[in-house]
């Protein structure tokens, strides 16, 4: 289907703002933000832990005392957390019930293309499908996501999310917050309608004006008076946040692709979508009694309540990880996204996905380095549109934006980056692990679905 929201009226909507009505906002902090389930074994061998999820519609309470029907992972609106460890496999046989063919993407994860969720690559109704998930990387959060081809941000908005967050040896031994001090919290928007239903309307993205912490609204969360580790991820499909904690420390440690090289104290955070950033925050600054709240551009996400007080055994060392030395690049290539010349669709260097072309060879094991530039820039016919650029099965580095230094917080592994309109943004990567074909994309994915992805195919 032509996608239809990119117009100029979309725009001047987007423009004007949040003028959406919020007759769909509960009051903010009146329901309590759970914490994702952690998915069990079903099994174990001597090298894998093998689960089992189910792809499934099911009924979920998102506002409070209504019903929404999700299409989910598992039957919760956030799908079972995988906790997995870096050095050991994990096996999921995915068995799709959803009554329409999908699939699963590992986002950040090195995996087999067989076990990746190419676009095309489906699970039929029906039918149940085995992924690899080797953790040969490391410690990271990671979150699954439907990746079918032109339903994927249908998919996603209607909850086909979840955590998969990989821990290495190493990085236990930091002395981090852990168990309950460490909280995977998925942020995202959403529009209902009055009986609870999830409403997709391209063409008004400012309309999905209900804020979501791991799947309720607004909700408040009771923390001790210690340091916590909170996992954020961005898993809207196409909302980025602009988030603050009302000028209290947030110290960040981790991007994407894990462990930042030294903590990053800040006190604002920009998240695109599929980006996560890992925060610390140490709530024995505050008195039992305090509520800090965690906004975008003023707008309260989540509220932290602190209830009582607790021991703090837990640090953040000065030094989180050594980054290894980056490789000789071998090729350099450039990336152009915009709105194609037909204005009907997104492109990169002028074209739409095409999954019978091969944009990329890429000859395994060597480093490139790819030059990613938003030619939608503010002075463009549609008035500047921000991308937000992913590479499946590889980590990558931040080289520079418009030649200068990256951002706080991209010192480390990324695998999605924000590319402001008429930015240049160059990122480093080094293709090993597999032959074979992966994509690449607008992670805003109603730019994905309407063309905005292409593929390399990794050769010998
Ligand atoms: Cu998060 Cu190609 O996807
Ligand atoms: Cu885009």
């Amino acid at each position: 289907a032509a996608p239809s929201h990119h117009g100029a009226g979309h725009m001047r909507r987007m423009a004007r703002g949040a003028m959406a009505s919020s007759r769909q906002a509960a009051e903010p902090f009146s329901v309590r933000m759970p914490v994702p389930a952690v998915a069990r074994p079903v099994g174990r061998t001597e090298d894998a832990d093998l689960y089992r999820i189910d792809m499934r519609p099911s009924q979920v309470e998102i506002l409070p005392g209504k019903t929404t029907p999700a299409l989910t992972y598992g039957g919760t609106f956030v799908g079972p957390t995988i906790r997995a460890t870096a050095g050991r496999k994990v096996r999921i046989a995915y068995a799709n019930r959803l009554g329409r063919p999908a699939n699963v993407h590992l986002h950040g994860g090195h995996v087999p293309p067989e076990s990746d969720g190419y676009p095309m690559d489906l699970i039929a109704d029906g039918a149940s499908r085995t992924l690899d998930y080797p953790n040969r990387q490391d410690g990271a959060t990671l979150w699954y996501h439907d990746h079918t081809h032109h339903m994927e941000a249908e998919h996603v908005y209607r909850g086909m999310h979840g955590f998969y967050l990989i821990e290495s040896p190493e990085e236990r031994r930091l002395g981090l917050p852990r168990g309950r001090y460490d909280v995977p919290i998925m942020l995202r928007d959403a529009h209902f309608d009055a009986d609870g239903g999830l409403i997709l309307d391209v063409e008004h993205p400012e309309a999905r004006s209900t804020l979501l912490a791991n799947g309720r609204p607004q909700p408040y969360f009771p923390v001790a008076a210690r340091k916590y580790r909170f996992r954020l991820l961005n898993s809207s499909i196409y909302k980025i946040f602009e988030l603050d904690l009302g000028g209290a420390e947030m110290v960040q440690i981790a991007s994407d692709g894990g462990l930042l090289p030294e903590p990053v104290p800040r006190t604002t955070l920009t998240l695109a979508p599929a980006e996560r950033a890992e925060i610390v925050v140490d709530f024995s600054r505050h008195n039992v009694g305090d509520k800090l709240v965690l906004s975008d551009a003023g707008k309260p996400v989540v509220r932290f309540d602190v209830t009582h007080r607790a021991d703090d055994p837990s640090r953040i060392p000065d030094r989180l990880r050594t980054l290894p030395p980056l490789p000789a690049p071998r090729e350099t290539r450039r990336l152009k996204l915009a709105v194609a010349p037909s204005k009907m669709a997104y492109a990169i260097n002028d074209l739409t996905w095409d999954p019978d072309r091969i944009d990329a060879r890429v000859k395994e094991g060597t480093s490139e380095i790819w030059e990613i530039y938003n030619a939608d820039t503010v002075d463009s016919e549609f008035g500047g549109i921000d991308h937000t650029f992913h590479l499946h099965l590889v980590q990558f580095r931040v080289l520079d934006r418009d030649g200068k230094p990256p951002l706080p917080g991209e010192s480390g592994f990324k695998d999605t980056v924000l590319v402001r309109p008429g930015e240049r943004v160059r990122i480093q990567a080094t293709f090993d692990g597999w032959q074979g074909k992966y994509v690449y994309h607008c992670h805003m994915q109603e730019h994905n679905v309407a063309g905005m992805m292409a593929q390399l195919e990794i050769v010998e």
